[in-house]
C-alpha cells in the first residue's frame, strides 16, 4: 500500500457530545460520534482525507445523488478488548469492497491510503466513542456520493467520501420469522446486486413492507429468473443447516460478497463443520423442513453477525425451525466475536489493531 504523504489534518471539536449520549441504552445507528473523515474528488482527483467535527452538509438541489442514486456504502465496526484498545476486522476487505461498487456505479475509486490511513485516524481520535459494554461496538459507515450537479443523466463530475460512525449496543432483534419472496426481487442478472450501492436497499423496503404486514420480519430473496433457489436474508447472506452440513449460495452478480458470510465458511471448516457452497432450492428446504432435516436458517453481516431464523413461510404455509439447545449459528457467532473483541487468537489474520 503507497502510504500517505502528509499526516491526516484533524480538525477537533469544540464541544464534545460524548456525554449527552447513555452508553447503557444504545440502539442502532441512531447517535453518532464526534468527528467525521471527509475527502472530496474534484477536478479528476480525490482531495487527501481530512477529520473534521460531525456535522450536516449542503448540496445543490441538482446534486446528482438526488437524481441519479450514484451512491454507496459500507458498514464495519470498531471493537474494544477488556484492556481497552481497539480492533477493526478486515477493514482492507470493506476497502476493496467499496471500490467493487465504486467501479459498478461509475465513481471513482478510492485510494487505499486514503481509506486505511482516514480510517485509522478517525477511529483512534473516537476511542472514547467505542461502548464497551459487552456485544457493543462502534458501527462505522464509510460512503460515497455523487455531490457534482446537473440534471443531465450521467456521471457526476464531483464526489463525496465520508466516514462517519454510531456508537451501537448489542443487536438482539430475537429470532426471525421470514418470508421467501415469489414476486419481488432484489437483484438481477447483469445489476448491481453485488455492489452496496443505496438504491438496493431502497428496492427493498416496499417488498418488506408486504412481508411484515403478513406477520414476517424480513424476507428471504429468490434468484430474480425462477425464485426457486434462496439468495439472501434481507440485508445479510443467508445459511441453512440441514442435517450436519452448513451450506450457503455462491456468491454472483445478485449477491453481496459478506465478509461476515466467509469469515463463517472459514471458521465452520476450521471448526470441522462439513460446509457446502452450493444453489439452495426452495423446494429442497421445504422437504428438508418436512422430513425433520432442516435444523437451522440463519442471517450473517456486520451488523447483528448472526440473526437465527425462527421459520419461513412460502406459497400460504409456515414451516417451524426446531429449537436446538447447541446451534452452529451461536457457536458460530461465539467463534467470530471472540476474533473481534479479541478474547480469543486469531489464527487467520483478521483482527487489525487501531494503531496511534
Ligand atoms: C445485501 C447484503 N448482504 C449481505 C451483507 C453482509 O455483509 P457483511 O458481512 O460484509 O456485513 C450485507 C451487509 O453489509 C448486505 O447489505
Amino acid at each position: 500500500m503507497e502510504t500517505m504523504a502528509n499526516k491526516i489534518a484533524i480538525e477537533k471539536t469544540k464541544s464534545s457530545k460524548i456525554h449527552d449520549v447513555d452508553f447503557d441504552n444504545l440502539s442502532f445507528g441512531s447517535v453518532y460520534s464526534d468527528h467525521m473523515l471527509v475527502c472530496d474528488y474534484k477536478n479528476g482527483k480525490w482531495s487527501e482525507p481530512k477529520v473534521v467535527p460531525y456535522q450536516p452538509i449542503t448540496l445543490d438541489p441538482s446534486a446528482k445523488i438526488f437524481h441519479y442514486g450514484q451512491s454507496i456504502f459500507e458498514g464495519m465496526k470498531a471493537y474494544k478488548d477488556e484492556n481497552g484498545k481497539a480492533w477493526l476486522f478486515r477493514p482492507e476487505e470493506n476497502w476493496k469492497r467499496l471500490n467493487k461498487s465504486a467501479k459498478r456505479l461509475a465513481i471513482p475509486e478510492i485510494p487505499e491510503a486514503y481509506f486505511m490511513e482516514g480510517l485509522n485516524a478517525l477511529i483512534q481520535l473516537e476511542s472514547d466513542w467505542i461502548p464497551q459494554n459487552p456485544g457493543s461496538s462502534l458501527y462505522i459507515r464509510p460512503f460515497v456520493f455523487a455531490s457534482g450537479n446537473g440534471f443531465h443523466a450521467s456521471p457526476a463530475d464531483e464526489y463525496k467520501f465520508i466516514i462517519a460512525c454510531a456508537p451501537s449496543g448489542a443487536y438482539f432483534s430475537g429470532k426471525v420469522k421470514v418470508l421467501i419472496e415469489e414476486t419481488y426481487s432484489r437483484a438481477a442478472n447483469g445489476g448491481v446486486g453485488y455492489a452496496k450501492a443505496g438504491g438496493n436497499y431502497a428496492g427493498q423496503f416496499y417488498p418488506t413492507q408486504l412481508a411484515a404486514e403478513k406477520g414476517y420480519q424480513q424476507v428471504i430473496w429468490t434468484d430474480d429468473n425462477t425464485h426457486e433457489f434462496i439468495e439472501e436474508a434481507g440485508a445479510m447472506n443467508v445459511f441453512v443447516r440441514i442435517n450436519d452440513t452448513l451450506m450457503t449460495a455462491p456468491t454472483s452478480d445478485r449477491i453481496l460478497d459478506g465478509i461476515t458470510r466467509k469469515s463463517i465458511l472459514d471458521i465452520a471448516k476450521d471448526q470441522g463443520i462439513k460446509t457446502e457452497v452450493r444453489k439452495i432450492s426452495v423446494h429442497e428446504l421445504v422437504e428438508a423442513a418436512e422430513n425433520g432435516s432442516l435444523k437451522e436458517m440463519f442471517g450473517a453481516g456486520t451488523a447483528a453477525v448472526v440473526s437465527p431464523i425462527s421459520g419461513f413461510g412460502y406459497h400460504g404455509k409456515d414451516y417451524d425451525l426446531p429449537e436446538l439447545a447447541e446451534s452452529y449459528a451461536s457457536l458460530l457467532k461465539k467463534r467470530i466475536t471472540d476474533i473481534q473483541y479479541n478474547r480469543a487468537e486469531d489464527k487467520f489474520g483478521w483482527r487489525h489493531e487501531v494503531t496511534q
